[in-house]
């Protein structure tokens, strides 16, 4: 007992001086006087000893445990006075400024795109012009050949704006669901012949995945002269195409049902992933759907107020987003409207 006492004693006695935190501190006491403690379990041996041994025994235990307790709580006390002193040294200057590096912000990539879309157009001739993003449904779909009802209104999945006005009826006001809804303004306003743009906005009830958004941009060209014809529009095509993804990627027509144009196409273009050879990007067709466009159809001329027997016109609309989306290589549509630093921050 004596001796195990005595190596208790010495072995603490390192241990304390060694310590250079409370929580050391701590653990030394724990293993001593915790519930396991070797110092808790000691006593338990006492009725193992003869009286005469216990004689000795007792008061030699009382000696060190409250040897070892000092011993541990004036180390404590030292901890703790050192470490006020460290804190009484740290001067802590509210004054003092860091220079951050600064940060320059820039335009978003959408509006970088409009922008140069924009020069590439005005090149040509063409000219800006703005629609309502909030419009009724005689703009964004009566007067583009799209009575109510018609089955042609499931092509786009619309967000329509139902407040009751004074006399109970709906207002008839949606969400545009594309820039169409600029054609016959641009129509009934300005003269002939036209050579217009009207980029922007629109929204869709859509089902969010990476390739479709409720929330994009659209691009309109509204074109109306004397002997217009699909070469026109073939090569409007290309010369947006090659110009904003690449000079080697090809543009096609493929014919498509719009109800405002006739005959309508979906606009192509060739898949910049594998260069038209068919891969997962493009689904193995090798070409990848940019927007719709055609020329517009007699009725929506005369809607607009021009002789469909002297004029013609085309109407081109592609969607930015996808545009975007092969220039860059971006493989989600949703990372534009995300707010999301590190995706612009690459611009
Ligand atoms: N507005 C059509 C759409 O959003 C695209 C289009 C534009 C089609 C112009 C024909 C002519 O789907």
């Amino acid at each position: 007992m004596k001796e195990k006492l005595a190596r208790i004693e010495k072995d603490c006695l390192v241990k304390v001086n060694l310590a250079k935190s409370l929580k050391e501190l701590d653990n030394i006491f724990l293993s001593l006087f915790g519930k396991n403690g070797e110092m808790t379990l000691l006593p338990k041996d006492f009725p193992k000893l003869s009286k005469d041994e216990l004689r000795i025994a007792a008061p030699l235990f009382n000696k060190v445990k409250t040897e070892l307790e000092k011993s541990i709580e004036d180390n404590r006390i030292g901890l703790r006075e050192e470490s006020y002193k460290k804190l009484e040294s740290e001067e802590l200057d509210l004054e003092q400024t860091v220079e951050l590096p600064k940060r320059t912000g820039h335009l978003h990539p959408t509006t970088q795109f409009i922008q140069e879309t924009v020069e590439l157009f005005k090149k040509i001739g063409f000219q800006e012009f703005e629609a309502p993003q909030i419009d009724t449904d005689e703009y964004n779909f009566e007067l583009l050949n799209i009575p109510k009802n018609h089955p042609a209104r499931d092509l786009w999945d619309t967000l329509y704006i139902n407040n009751k006005t004074a006399s109970n009826k709906t207002n008839g006001l949606l969400l545009r669901t594309h820039t169409s809804n600029a054609q016959i303004r641009i129509m009934k306003q300005l003269k002939l012949p036209i050579r217009m743009m009207s980029i922007g906005r629109c929204f869709r009830y859509e089902n969010l995945d990476t390739r479709h958004e409720h929330t994009f941009e659209q691009f309109e060209l509204v074109y109306v002269d004397k002997g217009l014809n699909m070469a026109n529009l073939q090569y409007l095509s290309e010369y947006f195409i090659r110009a904003m993804i690449g000079k080697d990627i090809k543009a096609r027509l493929r014919p498509k049902y719009y109800p405002f144009v006739e005959p309508g196409f979906g606009i192509d273009a060739e898949c910049v992933f594998c260069k038209g050879k068919g891969c997962q990007v493009c689904g193995g067709i090798g070409w990848l759907e940019i927007g719709g466009a055609g020329m517009i159809h007699p009725q929506v001329l005369k809607n607009g107020g021009i002789d469909p027997n002297a004029y013609s016109g085309i109407a081109w609309g592609p969607g930015l987003g996808r545009m975007m989306m092969l220039r860059y290589g971006i493989n989600d549509i949703r990372s534009f409207l995300s707010g999301d630093l590190r995706f612009l921050e690459k611009f």
